[in-house]
Parts: structure tokens; sequence; C-alpha cells
């Protein structure tokens, strides 16, 4: 019997890429449903591209400097992303916002390191601590255009320690950020997704 062939993923990263390994490994495994196709980064010399390497999957860098605007950067992001033929674009540690041209070529999620609409921005641990809430946790969203502010596809819950530090914090939630974004891409693929507003549904709106 022929299997569906594996949805294609192209991830973006900017920093250390352990979410993209989280993807890398499970894509390992024919089950999973999914092939991460491409790497992007908007940096060179960064692990995410290394893991890349090792794992043998091409990389591409889109640095906003080389470009003479942020319209033409986005652009010539969105064709390098477009040459991958991606079904979904994760953006996983990526540090840039992208265009709502980009937006509406890619289904693109985002998993950022708070509950969602709890916390959006650079600094979601910290933001956490400070505010002195007792549970956090980490989103997988669809991007649109605002700063973390799009449909939620999934959240997991992380207890704050009374001796946590951002580091410490950000450590914890990044371990189970990983488990669900692997399992969440995971199911995308074997089932499908549909977004109508702002409810996601994974298996789409028959299930
Ligand atoms: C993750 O916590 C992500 O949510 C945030 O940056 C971190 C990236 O970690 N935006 P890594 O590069 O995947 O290790």
């Amino acid at each position: 019997m022929p299997q569906p062939s594996p949805a294609r993923i192209v991830v973006l990263v900017s920093g250390s890429g352990t979410n993209l390994q989280a993807l890398l490994d499970a894509c390992a495994e024919p089950s999973y449903g999914a092939r991460v196709v491409a790497v992007g980064a908007d940096r060179d010399g960064i692990e995410g591209l290394a893991r890349a390497d090792r794992a043998g999957v091409p990389t591409f860098v889109s640095q906003l400097s080389d470009y003479t605007s942020r319209e033409h950067w986005d652009r010539a992001l969105a064709d390098k992303v477009a040459a991958f033929e991606p079904d979904l674009v994760v953006s996983a540690g990526f540090m840039k916002l992208v265009s709502a041209d980009f937006l509406e070529r890619f289904l693109t999620l985002n998993t950022h390191p708070a509950l969602c609409p709890a916390f959006p921005g650079m600094h979601g641990p910290r933001d956490a601590l400070e505010h002195g809430v007792k549970v956090t946790g980490a989103t997988l969203f669809v991007v649109d255009a605002g700063v973390d502010t799009g449909p939620i596809v999934a959240q997991v819950p992380v207890e704050v320690a009374e001796d946590d530090d951002v580091a410490s914090l950000h450590e914890r939630i990044k371990v189970a950020e990983r488990a669900m974004l692997v399992d969440t891409v995971g199911r995308i693929a074997r089932e499908g997704i549909s977004v109508e507003g702002r409810r996601v549904r994974i298996g789409g709106p028959d299930r």
C-alpha cells in the first residue's frame, strides 16, 4: 500500500535550535508523518543551522542587513521558503516578524514561551517571573499580524518554582515546549488543521 507522503516543513530559527532538534528527531521516525525539508535563519553561524547540517537538511540564510529594505528581505525570505514547497512553516525561536504577504503564502506556526495571551514579546519567561504568576508555559499559535496574538493551536502549563530565575524557568518551559511542538506538529501532519477565526482544530472541522 502506498503511504501518504510526509508533510513538508520548513523551520525558521535564530539561535540554539533545540526545538528544531526535537522536530528533526521526531521526523526520523517514518510514522511521524512529517519531514523537515529546509531550515532557514536570519543570521549565520548559529547552532540551529549546524543542527540542520548534521541532519543533512538544506539550509538558507536571509540576513536583514543584506537587503535595502525590510520588504525586500521579507520577499527574499518568502521566495527561499517557497523553493522548498512547504505544507507548513514552523518558526521556532525565529526572532523576526514576517509580513502579511509571507503569512498569506504559508501557514506559519510559532512557539512562544508563555501562556498567550499573557506575556507576549521577547521576554515571556522574565515577564511571567516579574509578574509573580504561579503557572506559565508555552503556546503554539498560528502567526498573524500581531506579536504572539494569533489563533492558539496548543498550550502546555509549567509551574513556576519559588527559587526560579529567568534561565531556570525558561529551560523548564523549553522542555515542555519541545514536547508540545513535536506532538502537535505530528498530529497536524497526520490529520490536518483547520482555522476558523480564532478557533483552531486539528483533524479538520468534521472530526
Ligand atoms: C523558545 O523558548 C522559543 O519559544 C523562544 O525562543 C526559544 C528558542 O529556543 N522564542 P531554541 O532555539 O529552540 O532552543
